[in-house]
């Protein structure tokens, strides 16, 4: 039977399969049915840049009120993590997921502004994460900033991650820069260890009866999945960085064609909040019986098997394919209907 053993940053994982960033892990137990399912690594939910910093604003808010009390009485007052009413119950999670768990548990951070907030990777660290997963969830909404402007302020984030920890750092990333590959190599440079490609932006609708935003949550379907293919097929060979496909992963199938294109890792959501550890055992089987199929007797030999790295020029091998398909296209045959 293929081994599905693989490496993530230099996490052994014994599988590729992983819980997403979402509240899927907010529980030891819950976490413990998908690792007993055959996840080789779980994400947690994220710490948000906003929470850390109204944390921290709260703790200096309490001590300034306490300003002109003498030096004993100070002396008495509580220590700082008091404050840490986002982080606490995180860091609580992660002690106890990295007890009970024989997987690596992975922490989130999701922020885009370089500032004190990104040192709680190191108290993520010393809780028991094995890896901090940054996300950087930003959408631009500034006229007056530019791309380069807005990659340079991401880079300074991601340097101040990995400055203030000695674990591996992934980087989360949305689809919608010039060149996903040239912002691949600079997170190299700034100390990343892998990219998650992608977020999924959350695309509120507008509600016509009440003229109010329709903010629901809609989970994936597979349908999101080649746009993670295409970049992963693109990025793979090019770059030391780990890849992980994120978005659009609902069948072992799909789990294949991701590694197909390069993922080291897959990372899955949408499909467990439908079925829960039963979905993930479901992809896990199907991923294991389709490499078996083919004859893999391990994941390096089937990853970016389908990858771009040994077309000779690949930016001319894009246009051709796209001329081609728009060429090429023509109406289905209407079914006969009898
Ligand atoms: C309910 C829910 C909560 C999520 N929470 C987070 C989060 O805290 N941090 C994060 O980086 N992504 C979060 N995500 C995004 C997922 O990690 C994932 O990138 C996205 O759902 C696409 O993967 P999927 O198609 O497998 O669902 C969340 C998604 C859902 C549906």
């Amino acid at each position: 039977m293929v081994d599905l053993e693989c490496d993530w940053m230099g996490l052994r994982l014994r599988s590729p399969l992983i819980v997403g960033a979402s509240p899927l892990c907010s529980t030891p137990s819950a976490a413990r049915r998908f690792v007993d399912a055959g996840a080789g690594a779980v994400v947690m939910a994220s710490l948000f840049e906003e929470q850390l910093i109204a944390d921290q604003v709260a703790a200096h808010r309490f001590f300034d009120s306490y300003i002109d009390t003498n030096a004993e009485a100070r002396s008495f007052l509580p220590e700082t993590d008091v404050f840490s009413v986002a982080s606490t119950p995180t860091l609580n999670l992660v002690t106890t997921l990295a007890s009970e768990l024989d997987v690596p548990v992975i922490a989130s951070l999701n922020g885009v502004t370089p500032g004190g907030w990104t040192g709680y990777a190191e108290q993520l660290q010393e809780a028991g994460a094995a890896a901090i997963e940054l996300n950087l969830y930003d959408i631009a909404t500034d006229l007056s900033e530019t791309g380069e402007h807005i990659e340079l302020r991401q880079l300074h984030v991601v340097r101040e991650v990995v400055a203030a920890t000695r674990v591996p750092v992934s980087v989360k990333l949305s689809p919608f820069y010039a060149s996903v590959p040239s912002f691949v190599a600079r997170l190299a440079e700034a100390g990343a260890a892998g990219v998650v490609m992608f977020n999924r932006f959350y695309q509120p609708d507008v509600d016509l009866e009440t003229l109010d935003i329709d903010r629901h949550l809609h989970r994936s379907t597979s349908a999101e999945l080649p746009l993670r293919l295409h970049a992963l097929a693109i990025v793979h060979g090019r770059t030391n960085l780990s890849l992980a496909s994120s978005g659009g992963v609902h069948l072992g199938t799909d789990a294949a064609k991701a590694i197909l294109c390069g993922a080291d890792a897959v990372q899955l959501v949408s499909a467990l909040l439908e079925d829960g550890p039963r979905q993930l055992q479901r992809i896990h089987s199907e991923l294991t019986e389709w490499l078996d199929l083919r004859g893999y007797q391990n994941l390096d030999e089937a990853r970016g098997a389908t990858a771009l790295d040994n077309v000779a020029n690949p930016h001319e091998f894009e246009r051709l394919n796209y001329m081609h398909m728009l060429q090429s296209w023509h109406p289905r045959k209407p079914r006969t209907i009898r």
